[in-house]
C-alpha cells in the first residue's frame, strides 16, 4: 500500500511513474514538521534496521551516520563522506514496525540515521515542497517490490554489456585501443569493451572526435567489431565554449544553455576550459542534446558513459574574480605575515628561527582562509546557485533542482536512441543519478582508489543501489585512483565476476592495469573466463529481475528473515534465486569465514577449469579460496547453467550448456537475441534441468 503526501509545490521529477493519488491527513509514521523547511522525525527501536540510499557511503544497514543526497563529484571515497555522485532518496526501515519512505525532492536532502541521536531518523531539507511516498508492506522485500513498481522498469543494457571491459584514462590513438585488443586477444582473456575517455575528443569537445588520432573513424568502428569488440565513448556533460563549434554555436544560437540570472549563458570551467552546460531540464534543450548522440551512433558507435554530470565544475568565472579579490586583499595588508592582523583568523601562530637565531612570529595562519577559498572553487554551492534552467518558460535556480542533472542527461540520451533506433538497445551508464534515471541506464560507482576496503564499499552498495531500481552497475574494477596490485585487482575482479557492468578502469598517472600486464595472466584469463561461463545464469537474473521490478543482488536478510544471523550479514549477497556470493575482500587473505543460512553447495572454479562442489551445512564455516579461485554457493534444492567460455560473449555457446548444483533441480532459463527488445516471448523462457 502506498500513500503520497504532498508539500507545497513539488517540481515534477518524472521519478515515479505511476499515478499514486495524493493522500489526506498525517503519514502514519513519525511526525513532520514544515515551518523552517522540512524535516521528518522518526523514534527508531533498539533493533530497527534502515537500508537504501542506493549509491551512499558506509554499510548496507545505513544505521549510525548521516548522509546527504547531493550530487557530488567526489574522489575520495572515505567513511567521512556524506555525498557521493547519486540522490536516491527511498529508504526502508525494518523493525517492529517495517515502511519505505521516497523523498521526491530534487535538491539537497540529509538523511540523519541515528548520528545526531542514535534513536532518532531526521530527514530534512531547505523548502517544504516535495512528495513523501510512505509505503506499507509485509516485509521490506515486499516495499522495495511496491517502490519499484511505481518508478518503472529498470534499464535493459544488451547482452555483450555483460562481457568484461577494458578502460583508461589515456588512450588516445587507434594504436592504443588496437594495442589493448591485442593485448587481450594473443593472451586468450576475453573482452567484449574498450571504453574510450576524454582523449578521443577535439580538444575536449562533445561529439567531435580528435582529427588527427581519429581519421576514418566508421572503418576502425567496424575493424574494432570484426573483432568483437564494442568502442564505448564518454560523454561529458559541459559544452566548450569556442566560436565555430557546431554544438556551442547551436546551443547558444537556441538558448539551449544553462543561464546566469542576467540572461546570459553560465560558464564553468572542466576539462575543455570553458564549458556551457545544456539545460537538460528543459525538454528543447534535452532532444537537442541527445540527438547529438548521433554523431556518434551513425559511425556506429552502439554505447556510451555519461561522465561529469553532478555537473562538475572546476572553476566559474565569479570564483576565480573572488579568489584575485581576495589574493588582492591579501597582498596589499602589509601585515599578513606580521601576526597582527591574525586576529579571528589565527588559529595556532606559527614560530620560525631565522638565519640570526631570532625568532620570527609570523602568522601564517592568515593565508588559510585564501587557501580555503581557492580549494574551494571546485564544485562550490556558490556556483550551483549562478545559473538558472528554464522549465516549461519558468527560470529555477540550479541548486533547487541540482540532483536531477546527470538524471536528465541520461534521458537525453535514452529519449533520443528512442528516435535513432527505437528497436536497439543501446549501452549507457551514468556517473550522477537520480532515482528516475534508473529507467534509462545504469551507473558505475565513480573513482574509487586501488584500496581493498574499497571492494567492500563495492559489494555493500550493490543491493542499496537495485533497491533504488539501478541494476546494471559495477564499480572501477582495480580501483580507479592509486596504483592498483595484482591481488587485489585479482580480487576485485573476483567480485566483478557477478556485476553486471565488469570493467577495469583506471585513472591517467596510475600504474598499468590491464589484466595482460601483469605477471601469470592465466590467473586473469581463468577468472574472466569465469564470468564468461556465467553469463547465461547472470545474463537470466538480470533479466528475470528487470521484468519482474525485482532484485538482481538482495542483502541475505531480505531471503532469511527469520534468521538472526543471516539479518547481519552484509559482506555477502544473494544473486538471483539460486545463488550467494562471498567475496573475499582483505589483502593476504587466503579463505574467508562465511555464514550459510541454510544448507548450500559451495562451488569454487579451479584454475585448471574444473569445478569443486561441496555441501556445506547451515552454519559457521570458513573457506579457503586461492588468488585465482572464484567461489559461489548455489541455494539447496537449486541449479544454474554453465557455458563453455569464450573470447566474447557474441561467441558463447548457449545450446549446449552443463548444470551445476543440487541433482534432479531445474532452473528456467531467460534467453533473448540480446540486442532487441521483444521481452515477453514465451520462446525466451526454457526449462533446464540437472540430471541425476
Ligand atoms: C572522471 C570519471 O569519473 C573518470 O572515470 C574518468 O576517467 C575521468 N573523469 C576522465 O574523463
Amino acid at each position: 500500500m502506498i500513500h503520497k503526501y504532498v508539500f507545497g509545490k513539488p517540481f515534477p521529477t518524472e521519478a515515479v511513474v505511476t499515478e499514486v493519488p495524493a493522500a489526506e491527513g498525517e503519514p502514519a509514521y513519525g511526525t513532520i514538521e514544515t515551518k523552517e523547511g522540512f524535516c521528518f522525525t522518526y523514534v527508531m527501536e533498539d533493533t530497527d534496521i534502515v537500508y537504501g540510499l542506493g549509491e551512499a557511503n558506509r554499510g548496507l544497514n545505513k544505521r549510525g551516520y548521516c548522509y546527504i543526497s547531493d550530487c557530488t563529484d567526489e574522489p575520495n571515497h572515505t567513511e567521512d563522506k556524506r555525498s557521493l555522485y547519486g540522490a536516491h532518496n527511498f529508504i526502508i526501515v525494518s523493525g517492529k514496525k517495517t515502511f519505505g519512505l521516497f523523498f521526491d525532492y530534487p535538491s539537497s536532502i540529509t538523511f540523519d540515521i541515528g548520528y545526531t541521536r542514535m534513536d532518532t531518523l531526521k530527514v530534512s531539507c531547505g523548502d517544504a515542497d516535495l512528495n513523501l511516498f510512505v509505503i506499507d508492506g509485509d516485509s521490506p522485500y515486499d516495499i522495495v517490490k511496491q517502490f519499484r513498481k511505481i518508478i518503472g522498469r529498470s534499464y535493459i543494457p544488451p547482452r555483450y554489456a555483460f562481457g568484461f571491459g577494458q578502460s583508461r584514462w589515456g588512450y588516445k590513438t587507434k594504436d592504443d585501443f588496437r594495442h589493448v585488443v591485442k593485448g587481450y586477444r594473443e593472451n586468450n582473456i576475453p573482452l567484449d569493451m574498450v571504453y574510450m575517455d576524454i582523449d578521443y575528443m577535439q580538444d575536449f569537445k562533445d561529439f567531435t572526435l580528435n582529427e588527427e588520432n581519429f581519421p576514418d573513424f566508421p572503418e576502425f568502428v567496424q575493424e574494432m567489431k570484426n573483432q568483437n569488440i564494442r568502442l564505448i565513448p564518454i560523454i561529458d556533460a559541459g559544452v566548450k565554449v569556442e566560436k565555430g563549434y557546431d554544438v556551442y554555436e547551436e546551443g547558444v544560437k537556441n538558448r539551449y544553455f544553462c543561464r546566469r540570472e542576467d540572461g546570459s549563458d553560465f560558464i564553468a570551467a572542466v576539462w575543455p576550459g570553458d564549458t556551457h552546460f545544456p539545460d537538460l531540464l528543459n525538454d528543447e534543450a534535452r532532444a537537442w542534446f541527445g540527438g547529438k548522440y548521433r554523431f556518434l551512433t551513425d559511425q556506429g558507435i552502439e554505447g556510451f558513459w555519461n561522465d561529469m554530470n553532478e555537473p562538475a565544475i572546476f572553476y566559474s568565472p565569479e570564483g576565480i574574480n573572488e579568489v584575485k579579490e581576495m589574493l588582492k586583499h591579501f597582498l596589499e595588508n602589509e601585515d599578513y605575515n606580521s601576526g597582527i592582523n591574525a586576529g579571528t583568523l589565527a588559529v595556532a601562530p606559527t614560530s620560525d628561527t631565522n638565519d640570526s637565531g631570532e625568532t620570527d612570529n609570523a602568522d601564517w595562519t592568515s593565508v588559510w582562509p585564501l587557501m580555503g577559498k581557492i580549494n574551494g572553487l571546485a564544485n562550490s554551492k556558490e556556483d550551483y546557485r549562478r545559473f538558472y534552467h528554464m522549465v516549461n518558460g519558468k527560470p529555477i535556480r540550479h541548486d533547487k533542482v541540482h540532483n536531477l542533472f546527470g538524471y536528465n542527461m541520461t534521458r537525453a540520451a535514452g529519449e533520443a536512441f528512442e528516435r535513432i533506433d527505437p528497436g536497439k538497445r543501446f549501452l549507457m551508464f551514468s556517473r550522477s543519478s537520480y532515482i528516475g534515471m534508473h529507467r534509462y541506464g545504469g551507473i558505475w560507482m565513480g573513482d574509487n582508489k586501488s584500496w581493498w576496503s574499497h571492494i567492500l564499499l563495492n559489494l555493500k552498495m550493490l543491493p542499496s543501489l537495485n533497491m533504488c531500481g539501478f541494476l546494471y552497475t559495477g564499480a572501477d574494477l582495480g580501483g580507479f585512483g592509486a596504483d592498483t596490485t595484482r591481488d587485489l585487482l585479482l580480487r576485485w575482479l573476483a567480485l566483478g565476476v557477478f556485476t553486471p557492468l565488469m570493467r577495469n578502469h583506471a585513472a591517467a598517472g596510475t600504474r598499468d592495469q590491464e589484466c595482460y600486464r601483469f605477471e601469470g595472466l592465466e590467473d586473469f584469463r581463468h577468472v574472466i573466463n569465469v564470468r564468461y561461463r556465467l553469463i547465461p545464469y547472470l545474463y537470466s537474473e538480470y533479466m528475470k529481475a528487470a521484468l519482474n521490478d525485482d532484485l538482481y543482488f538482495r542483502p541475505l536478510a531480505f531471503v532469511y528473515p527469520e534468521d538472526s544471523m543471516a539479518v547481519q550479514v552484509e559482506d555477502q549477497m544473494m544473486l538471483g534465486n539460486e545463488i550467494m556470493i562471498a567475496p573475499v575482500y582483505t589483502q593476504n587473505a587466503r579463505g574467508r569465514y562465511v555464514y550459510l543460512p541454510e544448507e548450500m553447495k559451495f562451488v569454487k572454479f579451479l584454475p585448471n577449469g574444473s569445478v569443486l562442489e561441496e555441501i556445506m551445512e547451515k552454519g559457521h564455516h570458513y573457506v579457503e579460496i586461492a588468488l585465482n579461485e572464484v567461489p559461489l554457493f548455489i541455494r539447496c534444492g537449486k541449479c544454474i547453467p554453465l557455458a563453455e567460455a569464450a573470447e566474447s560473449v557474441d561467441l558463447l555457446d548457449t545450446k549446449h550448456l552443463s548444470m551445476l548444483g543440487y541433482e534432479g533441480a531445474e532452473y528456467v532459463l531467460y534467453e533473448d537475441d540480446g540486442i532487441g527488445k521483444e521481452y515477453d516471448k514465451e520462446e525466451n523462457y526454457r526449462t533446464l534441468k540437472k540430471e541425476k
